[in-house]
């Protein structure tokens, strides 16, 4: 757990603080993260009405994955592609809910940012209210849009996501630790809650859809097996929102995962929109994550949505589920 904070620490000014802290800061990066935090008030205030106002349900078009597009879908799309449209500094979108990457071009632009998307991760719980969230990965365009994006994790400027629950919650990471902000719906405004959050070493969540386990490969069950001979007691959590999932995680410790499985030999998980940056966020909290075998900050796309196996969480059990895999 990070420390617990004071109420009224805006994310803009612990944005701007942390900014001050490095002098060769320009305020960009600062500019864009801050940015996504007016996106995540924007689809929270469509979360919050959904149900009251006809919002859930299909759009009757199918996206760039093969899956059904909700009106929520296309709503958060549209947020973040609305906002970043404008912002001098983002010079192209990429977004699980679009083909290819949405290149804003024009003269006056610096084009120093991608901004990478999952506008609503978990989508299949937005038909009966339940908790979804948004995940974001931040990376440094050089050169073409493509070239600059199929580069490792580890090249990311910054990731995070937003879960819209019980509260909508922001958490970021700029390489400088994780740091997770409320909006306070009363002001406007994202306001820290935890700064420097850590992973516990091991934990005592596990999450993952054992409806799927007897497709998975033989490192994945085994795994699975072996947790009943822990001596510790493992809670099983799995809400259908990786945020979510991860969110609990994050304070709690355990893991997460997601094999690949007979129908899905590649895995199901978007690698430059969701499993990344959220690597990213475990990394820098004392968790990892991996595919079983690679760990996912190194691995180096070939193409923008790329799906890979995946696993995330504690480092006592990303540890474990990395040992069956060595052993097959
Ligand atoms: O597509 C991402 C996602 O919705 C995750 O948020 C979630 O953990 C997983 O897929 C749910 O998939 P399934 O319904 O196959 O368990």
């Amino acid at each position: 757990m990070g420390e617990k904070k004071p109420r009224h620490m805006t994310l803009n000014r612990f944005l701007v603080q942390k900014q001050q802290k490095h002098s060769e800061a320009t305020g960009e990066l600062t500019a864009v993260i801050d940015h996504i935090g007016k996106v995540g008030k924007i689809i929270s205030n469509y979360m919050r009405r959904a149900a009251l106002e006809g919002l859930t349900g299909l759009t009757g078009t199918v996206n760039v994955q093969g899956e059904n597009v909700k009106k929520l879908d296309e709503i958060g799309n549209s947020a973040f592609v609305e906002a970043f449209e404008y912002v001098d500094m983002v010079g192209a979108i990429i977004s699980e809910e679009m083909d290819r990457p949405f290149v804003i071009s024009s003269e006056s632009r610096k084009e120093k940012y991608a901004v990478l998307i999952d506008p609503i991760d978990g989508s299949s719980n937005l038909d009966v209210d339940c908790i979804v969230g948004s995940i974001f990965s931040i990376r440094r365009l050089r050169g073409s849009v493509e070239e600059s994006i199929l580069q490792e994790g580890t090249d990311q400027a910054a990731a995070g996501y937003i879960m819209y629950g019980m509260s909508t919650i922001l958490v970021y990471s700029a390489g400088d630790g994780v740091h997770s902000f409320v909006l306070d719906e009363l002001i406007g405004e994202f306001v820290l809650d935890h700064e420097n959050i850590r992973m516990p070493e091991q934990g005592k969540i596990v999450s993952a859809n054992f409806g799927n386990y007897r497709g998975w490969g033989s490192p994945a069950r085994e795994f699975a097996d072996s947790l009943a001979s822990e001596k510790r007691a493992y809670a099983l959590r799995y809400s259908g929102a990786l945020v979510a999932d991860l969110h609990q995680i994050l304070h709690q410790g355990g893991i997460y995962f997601y094999p690949e499985d007979a129908k899905r030999p590649e895995g199901k998980l978007r690698l430059m929109y969701e499993c990344a940056p959220l690597a990213m966020i475990a990394e820098q909290a004392g968790g990892a994550a991996t595919t079983g075998t690679t760990r996912i900050m190194d691995i180096r796309p070939d193409k923008v949505h790329q799906r890979v196996p995946f696993a995330i969480g504690s480092k006592y059990e990303i540890g474990k589920y990395e040992k069956f895999y060595r052993r097959s």
